[in-house]
């Protein structure tokens, strides 16, 4: 797709887990943001009112004793690590604007104290930084600590006091980030197991239907995974059954007409010698003979192979005797020379799908061009013409019995349209392929797979 972001995986398995995790870790922080936020609102709620409470009573104590006992109570109430009194010097007062929750806090602990200490302007300032505030107003132990919350109340017409409460700092919710982790840690891992579990059936599927695309018999695909992917591979394998008992009964089709044809020719062999015209009789016999090429045909198409056994051959070798011999005839064949290409095969089978493959190069593409390649596990032989080559929407159909396309239709190449169906059963029988391809140059490229070591049978 164009426009597409390149970063964004394409394997279903990478997408799972990508996505998941994103969920995972958005929605622990938006929870832990709203948790956090709450949870710190009421904290510090419920932390104001009793630095307010505290300063209210200590406050009314102070206003009600002679001012020279203040000293010595407030350092009574002072605790060194949280919240120290002062007396404030005249003019010491703060001056900077209360926020509106300090104005709010303010008046409140301006209406609990006692009428008589309602004396002027209380301040609450909630989050000072402690550099801004003179240090002997501040608690002696407050190197943890950036920010205090602080009081100043008037006693009477010239003296207030202050107080100063040390804020801890906020922490990082360490828990949260810790169970966000393992979150995303459990869901990754429960997405790939999944993506894992629809992608392997998924993958095995995706191969069996290439193999059925280059015209091989389909492997059955586990029916495992998710209701949707196992469907999916039930319909699959429900699909190549059937083909398979379709192309069996095919066979079965074959082999009977091949055997029910041998017994009229063989009687019609036997009337044959009581026919005293010579020429007719001659004729008849070609035609019989044709008949019977045509029957033994049928019946080897039908069994696919021959019951040979497997030698260890040299394939350049046999190749190029097959070119030999056409070429002797005066067909247009030529053999690219190659080095021993040990094979083990029945020799006899594969004589006759490469004669097959050659003979089709010659009638339909004026010329066979015969090579041998190498390939990763054996061998390719390449058979390559200069005719017209088969249409893409033909090349599966020519394997089928009988199929000859409208072009071959004519009486100079008269086949039979088993040659490639032979062919392609041979080279299966060995473990191998046949695959047409047209070539750029024009002509068809007939390419036969074979592995080194064919499968057993
Ligand atoms: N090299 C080729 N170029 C063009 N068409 C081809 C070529 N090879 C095969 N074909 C087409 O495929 C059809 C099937 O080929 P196949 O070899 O199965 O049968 P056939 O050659 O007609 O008969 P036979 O049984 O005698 O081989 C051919 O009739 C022809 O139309
Ligand atoms: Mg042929």
């Amino acid at each position: 797709m164009k426009g597409r972001l390149k970063i964004w995986p394409r394997t279903l398995v990478v997408q799972l887990i990508a996505v998941t995790a994103a969920a995972v870790v958005i929605s622990n922080f938006a929870v832990a943001w709203w948790f956090e936020i709450g949870s710190e609102r009421q904290r510090e709620t419920a932390l104001n009112e009793r630095v307010l409470d505290r300063g209210a009573a200590v406050a009314a104590t102070l206003s009600a004793i002679p001012p020279s006992s203040r000293g010595a109570v407030m350092r009574a109430m002072n605790s060194p690590h949280l919240w120290q009194f002062t007396e404030l010097r005249p003019g010491e007062g703060v001056t900077r604007p209360m926020s509106e929750e300090g104005a709010r806090l303010a008046q409140r602990l301006t209406a609990s104290l006692p009428p008589k200490a309602r004396v002027g302007q209380v301040t609450v300032l909630l989050h000072e930084q402690l550099r801004d505030i003179p240090t002997h107003l501040l608690p002696a132990h407050n190197d943890d600590n950036d920010e205090a919350m602080r009081l100043v109340i008037p006693l009477d017409a010239k003296n207030s006091i202050s107080m100063v409460f040390l804020r801890s700092k906020p922490s990082w919710p360490v828990e949260i980030i810790a169970a966000a982790a393992m979150a995303i840690l459990v869901a990754s891992a429960g997405a790939a197991l999944m993506a894992r579990r629809v992608v392997r059936p998924l993958y095995d599927l995706t191969t069996a239907a290439s193999v059925v695309a280059r015209g091989g018999t389909a492997p059955h695909v586990a029916e495992i995974g998710p209701d949707d992917v196992r469907n999916a591979a039930i319909a699959f394998n429900q699909m190549t059954e059937k083909v398979a008992r379709t192309m069996e009964s095919q066979r079965h089709l074959l082999s009977a007409v091949g055997h029910d044809l041998r017994t009229p020719i063989t009687a019609m062999r036997i009337n044959l010698e009581f026919v005293e015209e010579e020429e007719l009789r001659e004729g008849l016999q070609q035609n019989l003979d044709e008949l019977q090429a045509l029957t033994e045909q049928v019946l080897a198409a039908a069994r696919g192979a021959s019951g040979e056994s497997k030698r260890s051959v040299d394939l350049s070798a046999l190749v190029e005797s097959i070119c030999a011999d056409l070429d002797d005839l005066g067909e247009p064949v030529t053999y690219q020379n190659h080095a021993p290409a040990p094979v083990s095969c029945r020799p006899n089978e594969i004589r006759r799908a490469v004669r097959n493959l050659v003979e089709n190069a010659v009638a339909y593409g004026n010329k066979a061009d015969v090579q041998i390649a190498n390939n990763s596990d054996g061998y390719d032989i390449v058979v390559e013409d200069e005719g017209p080559g088969i249409p893409e929407d033909e090349r599966i159909r020519v394997f089928e019995p009988f199929v000859r396309l409208e072009s071959s239709r004519n009486a100079a190449t008269g086949g039979t349209g088993l040659g490639l169906t032979l062919a392609k059963a041979i080279a299966e029988g060995h473990g191998g392929a046949i695959v047409l391809e047209n070539r750029r140059q024009g002509g068809l490229r007939a390419r036969m797979h074979l592995p080194r070591m064919a499968a057993k049978a």
